[in-house]
């Protein structure tokens, strides 16, 4: 049988952070597990983006239990300050949701100096869950759920183009940055699994999804391909967060080339699980950061 939210058990006491969460897919996974009680932190770049979203949520959820976090993605000092904050207010966390990202910018540098694209949705990631991961120790079932694209499988890591020293190619930097994404999913649950802890880490992908995400190349396109709506790309995300999936596990939407559909496994191209590759993603994010995971 297809799974939707609508089979999602109470997610009461359950706490998850959702990152890009005042639009979206993002926004959609926060929606849907705000209507099962879970407590949600929606996590963006814009407070007032944050705030309206949140209000967009109680319109139709006046018990959801919801919190806002400034973070820049872009930024590691934007991503340090985040968590020193959360870290400091003992809040509680179970399961972390690496949604954020962008698509097709024009060519451009994080403040950090890395390619947008792989900065924002690659890097401020990695950093993001570094530091959230003590937290996530002290849950019984912490998660860390990123998402990929089905773009991850014409992506490379080219280690002498992670700061656009070569001619910008929008399609092979955002491939890049998302097998850079499935690749982290999955090396980080080696070495969860290595190290005995019992958090997880999955990976998920929405097909192809109506939501903004071509905002800054091809608005027009936004309405004219057929995407699925955004609610029901965020099945994927809701799948891989919610129910008992292997740790390194890949969903997506179960529909011819997996553009749409419900949850299932997904395909995962053999580069981004090739634990080499994964060992070297590893320890340049680690290198170029100053951050490590203590696992
Ligand atoms: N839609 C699809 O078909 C599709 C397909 C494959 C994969 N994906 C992946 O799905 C995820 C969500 O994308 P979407 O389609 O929902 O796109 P979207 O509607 O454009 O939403 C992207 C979200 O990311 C946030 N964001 C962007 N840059 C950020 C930064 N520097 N710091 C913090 N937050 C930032 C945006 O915030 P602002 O509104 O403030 O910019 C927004 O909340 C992305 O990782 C994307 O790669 C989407």
């Amino acid at each position: 049988m297809n799974w939707t939210p609508d089979r999602l058990e109470t997610q009461a006491g359950k706490r998850f952070l959702v990152t890009g969460a005042n639009t979206g897919l993002g926004f959609e996974t926060a929606f849907e597990l705000a209507k099962k009680e879970a407590h949600v932190i929606l996590a963006g770049r814009s407070e007032q983006k944050l705030l309206e979203a949140k209000e967009r949520i109680l319109a139709q959820v006046p018990a959801a239990l919801l919190d806002i976090g400034v973070v820049d993605l872009g930024s590691v000092s934007s991503v340090k300050a985040f968590t020193a904050q959360f870290i400091q207010g003992n809040t509680p966390l179970d399961v972390l949701i690496n949604n954020a990202g962008i698509m097709f910018p024009p060519p451009g540098l994080t403040v950090d100096g890395y390619e947008s694209q792989f900065g924002v949705n690659f890097i401020g990631h990695y950093v993001l869950t570094a530091l959230l991961l003590p937290v996530l120790q002290s849950s019984d079932h912490g998660r860390v759920v990123t998402l990929s694209s089905l773009a991850h499988r014409n992506g490379e890591i080219d280690f002498d183009n992670l700061k656009l020293e070569k001619p910008f190619n929008k399609f092979r930097e955002y491939g890049q940055s998302k097998v850079a994404d499935l690749i982290f999913a999955i090396e980080l649950n080696r070495r969860l699994a290595a190290s005995g802890s019992q958090i997880v880490s999955v990976a998920c992908h929405p097909g192809v999804s109506k939501t903004e995400l071509l905002r800054t190349d091809a608005p027009e396109m936004i309405e004219t391909v057929a995407y699925m709506a955004a609610n029901q790309g965020a099945f994927s995300t809701l799948f891989a967060a919610t129910q008992p999936v292997d740790g390194g596990s890949y969903t997506g939407p179960d529909g011819t080339g997996e553009v749409n559909g419900y949850p299932a496994p997904a395909t995962i191209a053999a580069y981004a699980s090739d634990a080499k590759i994964g060992t070297l993603l590893w320890k340049y994010a680690e290198k170029e950061t100053g951050v490590s995971f203590t696992l």
